[in-house]
């Protein structure tokens, strides 16, 4: 199935196998489509953004996507994001609180941060290194309406948290290397906060693995901490899993 991230008005379909006579398929079964995409490999990088080719249509690949009555502007070519990640979306807004102050790091074009503001009436920090992405961000911040509640930052998430302040929540959606980041998770969790830490894992060792790792850096950090949820969020390739581990610091 392909990815079609867009709108009623303007789409775009990312493929992964298939040529030009698939994509001219695709276009005439979905008249919004407008560019189709083929992807070249994994995703990769820092910005774990996909090489892709156009496979036919438009050059012009940015698209408003729509997302449970939310409205987000981005260019797959150059931004993350995965319209697979709704209902993880919808279930991280579901779990935040009125009036909690809450840390998205790897914040990409903010669709997390929206979609908790469009539930509760949070003070929302957004860290993102891709400047591109918090270029978006900043955009779909202003479309949705949520000047007051979600400030964006521009920067790599080591060398801003010192200056952040103390949250009661902390999303690390960065799943290939988000554990790499705790240290600087537990420094920003006040007494009694949660992170919500996401990992790649082994049909076999689904949690376990993302759990070893929870533990030495803890242990090495001195921090004390329950894991009260274990979330299978989606299928990622062949018996592997994105999934999402919560821990509340104690
Ligand atoms: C898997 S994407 C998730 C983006 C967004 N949260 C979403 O779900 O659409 C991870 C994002 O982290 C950003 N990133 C990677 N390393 C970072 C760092 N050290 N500091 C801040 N952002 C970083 C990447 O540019 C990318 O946009």
């Amino acid at each position: 199935m392909p990815d079609i991230i867009g709108s009623r008005e303007k789409a775009v379909a990312i493929i992964e196998k298939g040529g030009k006579r698939e994509a001219l398929e695709l276009m005439e079964m979905y008249p919004n489509v407008k560019s189709v995409l083929k992807k070249q490999g994994g995703r990769s990088g820092v910005y774990r953004i996909y090489k892709m080719k156009l496979l036919s249509g438009d050059r012009n690949t940015e698209v408003l996507h729509r997302e449970y009555g939310m409205l987000f502007k981005l260019d797959p070519r150059s931004v993350y994001f995965s319209p697979r990640e709704a209902e993880e979306r919808q279930r991280i807004a579901q779990l935040a609180k009125e009036g909690e102050r809450i840390l998205v790091m790897f914040s990409g074009i903010a669709p997390y941060a929206i979609a908790i503001a469009r539930q509760k009436n949070c003070e929302i920090v957004c860290v993102e290194i891709n400047k591109k992405a918090a270029e978006y961000a900043n955009e779909n911040i202003v479309l949705n309406s949520f000047v007051g509640n979600i400030e964006n930052i521009c920067a790599d998430i080591k060398k801003v948290y010192g200056k952040l302040g103390r949250f009661d929540r902390v999303l690390m959606p960065l799943p290939e290397t988000a554990f790499k980041f705790l240290p600087q998770a537990f420094a920003v969790a006040k007494k009694g906060a949660i992170i919500h830490l996401y990992g790649i894992s082994s049909e076999e060792k689904l949690f376990s693995d993302l759990e070893g790792k929870i533990k030495k850096t803890s242990a090495r950090h001195k921090i004390k901490y329950k894991v009260i949820r274990r979330q299978k969020v989606l299928p990622f390739g062949v018996r592997m899993w994105k999934v999402r581990i919560d821990l509340e610091i104690k």
